[in-house]
């Protein structure tokens, strides 16, 4: 059976009302880069850093996954083969979807990590510069959350997958952002079938062999059923 290797990222998550990062009105219009998604801003400023990510918290604590996220925890439940689910996003709505195994390769914004001695445990809503890491106590929690400049988790078996993958599927995703935006390129050339489900063609669309334009609430659905032939 085919092995089917996924990407997510911010468009899957933009029905159920949570903000793209480089559409207009998205976090990157109304924040710098720089100020909050970088180790140094958060050794520069914490609080501030803190600030955002605990109004994502809040928010993504919030809504409810979408009709995108449900078919492909349904493709994940019916498909014969491996379905391997990697996602660029920090909420958890494909988990709320009911998909298993997200590789969360940004990071979480339900997890917190000690920056001294890289403990790891569930974030609380609202996080806070003087929280105490449980294991060693120092007052240096930060969100669990890949910065620009760190490196992506999971990267080794995510690859593999991708060496493996019969058909490789970026969902909602500009384009933008490397390693992920190489995925497509690496899938296709060790023989994967390419496509590309988003609202507009995205940046690195080339490297695509088919795309399918539209909401992903319309598209995902539409493209789980022809695979699974209902
Ligand atoms: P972007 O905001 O860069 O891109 C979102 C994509 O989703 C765009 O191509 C939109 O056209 C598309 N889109 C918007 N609404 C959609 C809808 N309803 N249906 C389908 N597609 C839709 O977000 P990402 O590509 O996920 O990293 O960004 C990648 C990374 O950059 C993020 O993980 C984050 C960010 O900086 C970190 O914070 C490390």
């Amino acid at each position: 059976m085919e092995k089917i290797v996924i990407l997510t990222g911010a468009g899957i998550s933009a029905e159920s009302g949570l903000a793209t990062f480089r559409d207009e009105g998205g976090l990157w219009a109304a924040h710098r880069i720089e100020d909050v998604a970088t180790p140094e801003a958060f050794e520069r400023d914490p609080d501030l850093v803190h600030r955002f990510y605990n109004a994502r918290r809040t928010q993504a604590a919030r809504v409810a996954p979408n009709a995108a996220h449900r078919a492909l925890a349904r493709l994940q439940e019916r498909h014969g083969g491996e379905v391997v689910l990697v996602t660029q996003n920090v909420d958890a709505l494909h988990e709320a979807a009911g998909s298993r195994a997200v590789m969360h390769m940004h990071g979480t914004l339900a997890g917190a990590l000690c920056a001294r001695c890289e403990a790891r445990w569930p974030a609380p809503l609202v996080m806070s510069t003087q929280d105490a890491c449980p294991v060693c106590g120092a007052k240096a929690t930060r969100p669990d959350i890949v910065w620009f400049g760190e490196m992506p988790h999971g990267m080794e078996a995510i690859w593999t997958h991708l060496e493996e993958a019969d058909v490789f599927a970026a969902i909602g995703t500009s384009g933008n952002v490397y390693p992920a935006a190489a995925f497509a390129q690496h899938a296709g050339r060790a023989g994967a079938h390419t496509i590309e489900l988003n609202l507009e063609a995205s940046y690195n669309t080339r490297d695509f062999a088919e795309t399918r334009l539209g909401r992903a609430s319309q598209v995902v659905p539409e493209w789980v059923g022809a695979v699974l032939g209902d």
